[in-house]
């Protein structure tokens, strides 16, 4: 019961706000007067702007002239008004917006780059008070040891080029704009992830404020229960004000490849995901990094296939590390791009058309619905699921009203450094995974409305391989593609680490403090 009322506290829409809450029914409307009378005791909104301005931290509150610009969701499927976005400019400030929240029973949530499918970043639904991270932007490389302290305002192109300064990088994925909070709060998959890890992996320590403001650190040492569950799990236990990470040597070479063939028949797409996964399994070294991609063919039947990846090893055995896959796949693509540089301009290429450094432009946002499933390397897909999955693209994938596509990720496969982690060294669950699968679609111009059927396209498409697979197959999904809609959340995204999580959860943050759309509680 007592949950259930802080649940109605969050989604009390704040007195003053001047945006609309995103349904307006009668239902609604008797929630929010019975949460403004169970609530009114804890939420004073006079309070919370009295505390913070104490404590000198700048905030932005419905009515104020910045606000809708402040609290704009990437995804413009959601829209949110927090009861507040603070602007902390250093840890104690982070301290105190949370104590101040935690106060007054709020929902508070950190925001990194702004990047969450289901605006997580603005606590998931109204009523959140929003720490935004974007005043917090140091990065300082230690060359004693290779490692960088990285405040989370950053986000991923900053990231890869201040420690490129110094002949250093990291593994992360490939949108520049993503923040680095988020990102290394739940994984962080790219082209060097099979040689590196996942962002998540490379993290040694941290400072976290929990729930009550107070800042502690965390490592292996030191308050190593949190240290686990920052590392998959963050958002439900902390605002992380920085990471220490352990870099690598940027790479001396690189090659982005970009292949593409257009409107193959069902069956020859589905020998080229079988082989794929064929290919995964064969002496490939970790400094291979790909994914398949797939689009709508021009008409119904056909489907586009994609292969994009990065290679890291020597350029001149990069030929003859993936002839073997293009051997399995049409001799001639419609559209082949190699591109050898330096590391740092792989990094660049793979984020086109935004730019690395991110501080002159805000990228633009998109309205999009977002699922993900993790194959087990053990149990990879059948061809009955292979088949039923690409008849699905080809067919319902050319009616479709959205603008979709379909990536298949390589997390696996032989020397893999994913895999190589102790499933129970961090709090990322699927470490026994082959593929990542992402499956987006988009409104057919990129802004709202959603179409309805954009939902059930995707559900359908997933549905086609797991109804084509073992009743027992061991899936999951990926939390940086979280997806507030799946059923069997928890045991799909934090799997055999649930339970340890929920007890922390207790220990770390009694009061619920970080509480949002498919978080730990
Ligand atoms: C265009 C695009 C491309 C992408 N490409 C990739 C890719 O190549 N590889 C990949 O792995 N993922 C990719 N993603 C997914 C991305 O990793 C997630 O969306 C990520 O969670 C976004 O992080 P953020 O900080 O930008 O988001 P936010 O919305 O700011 O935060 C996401 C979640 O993390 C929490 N959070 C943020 N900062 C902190 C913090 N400091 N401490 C604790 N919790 C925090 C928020 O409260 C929220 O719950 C992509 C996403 C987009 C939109
Ligand atoms: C909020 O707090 C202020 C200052 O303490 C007080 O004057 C006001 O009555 C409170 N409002 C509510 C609704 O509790
Ligand atoms: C909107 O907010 C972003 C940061 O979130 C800022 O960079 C930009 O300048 C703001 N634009 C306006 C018009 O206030
Ligand atoms: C790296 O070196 C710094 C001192 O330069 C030290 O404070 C830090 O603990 C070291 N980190 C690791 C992971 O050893
Ligand atoms: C990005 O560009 C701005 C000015 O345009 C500059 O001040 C900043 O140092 C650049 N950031 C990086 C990481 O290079
Ligand atoms: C790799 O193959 C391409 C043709 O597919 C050729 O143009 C290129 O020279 C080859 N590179 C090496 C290093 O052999
Ligand atoms: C080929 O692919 C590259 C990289 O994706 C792209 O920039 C280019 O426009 C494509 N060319 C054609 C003819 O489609
Ligand atoms: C804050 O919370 C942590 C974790 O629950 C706890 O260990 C600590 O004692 C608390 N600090 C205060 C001042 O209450």
């Amino acid at each position: 019961m007592a949950r259930y009322i802080m649940t109605v506290c969050t989604s009390h829409h704040p007195p003053n706000s001047s945006c609309s809450p995103p349904h307006s029914s009668m239902l609604s409307l008797l929630l929010n007067v019975a949460a403004i009378w169970l609530c009114a005791s804890a939420q004073n909104v006079t309070v919370l702007q009295q505390t913070l301005a104490a404590h000198g931290v700048s905030a932005v509150y419905p009515g104020d002239i910045t606000f809708r610009n402040v609290s704009k969701a990437f995804n413009e499927r959601f829209t949110f008004a927090p009861i507040a976005v603070a602007f902390p400019t250093s840890v104690a400030q982070v301290s105190a917006a949370v104590a101040a929240g935690a106060a007054q029973n709020l929902e508070v949530v950190a925001r990194s780059g702004g990047h969450s499918y289901i605006a997580n970043g603005l606590g998931g639904r109204n009523g959140a008070l929003v720490v935004d991270m974007s005043k917090l932007k140091a990065i300082t490389f230690r060359p004693s040891n290779n490692t960088a302290i990285i405040e989370t305002g950053n986000r991923l192109g900053d990231v890869a080029l201040a420690l490129n300064a110094n002949g250093r990088a990291l593994p992360h994925g490939t949108c520049s704009y993503v923040g680095i909070g988020g990102h290394s709060g739940y994984g962080g998959f790219g082209f060097t992830s099979r040689a590196w890890g996942l962002t998540l992996d490379t993290v040694r320590s941290a400072t976290v404020v929990l729930g009550n403001g107070t800042v502690v650190s965390a490592s292996s040492n030191v308050n190593p229960d949190l240290f686990f569950a920052i590392r998959g799990a963050s958002p439900s236990f902390g605002i992380v004000t920085s990471i220490e990470v352990q870099t690598f040597p940027a790479p001396p070479s690189a090659i982005v490849f970009e292949y593409t063939w257009n409107n193959l028949d069902i069956q020859t797409a589905s020998n080229g995901i079988a082989s794929f996964q064929t290919f995964a399994a064969s002496n490939i070294p970790p400094e291979f990094g790909a994914e398949l991609v797939f689009t709508a063919g021009h008409k119904k039947g056909l489907v586009n296939f994609g292969l994009t990846g990065a290679y890291y090893g020597d350029a001149k055995l990069f030929n003859s590390t993936l002839a073997p896959y293009l051997k399995t796949l049409p001799k001639t693509p419609s559209n082949a791009t190699i591109t050898p540089g330096s590391y740092i301009n792989s990094v660049a290429v793979l984020a086109e058309p935004m730019a690395l450094n991110t501080s002159s432009a805000p990228d633009s946002p998109n309205t999009f619905y977002t699922k993900s499933l993790m194959t087990p390397s053990g149990a990879p897909m059948s061809q009955a699921a292979i088949t039923a999955f690409v008849t699905y693209m080809a067919n319902q994938g050319f009616t479709s009203d959205t603008d979709w596509f379909v990536e298949v990720e390589l997390y696996g496969g032989t020397n893999s450094a994913i895999n190589a982690v102790p499933l129970d060294s961090t709090a990322f669950a699927k470490r026994d995974t082959l593929f990542t699968i992402q499956f987006y679609a988009s409104s057919s111009n990129g802004r709202p409305p959603y179409p309805n059927d954009g939902f059930s396209f995707l559900d359908g498409m997933v549905a086609s391989i797991i109804n084509n697979s073992p009743s027992n197959w061991n899936y999951g999904a990926y939390l940086n593609y979280i997806d507030d809609r799946l059923t069997n959340a928890a045991n799909l995204y934090y799997g055999s680490h649930y339970q340890r999580l929920k007890s922390l959860k207790a220990a770390l943050d009694p009061k619920d403090t970080f509480r949002f759309p498919v978080g730990v509680a």
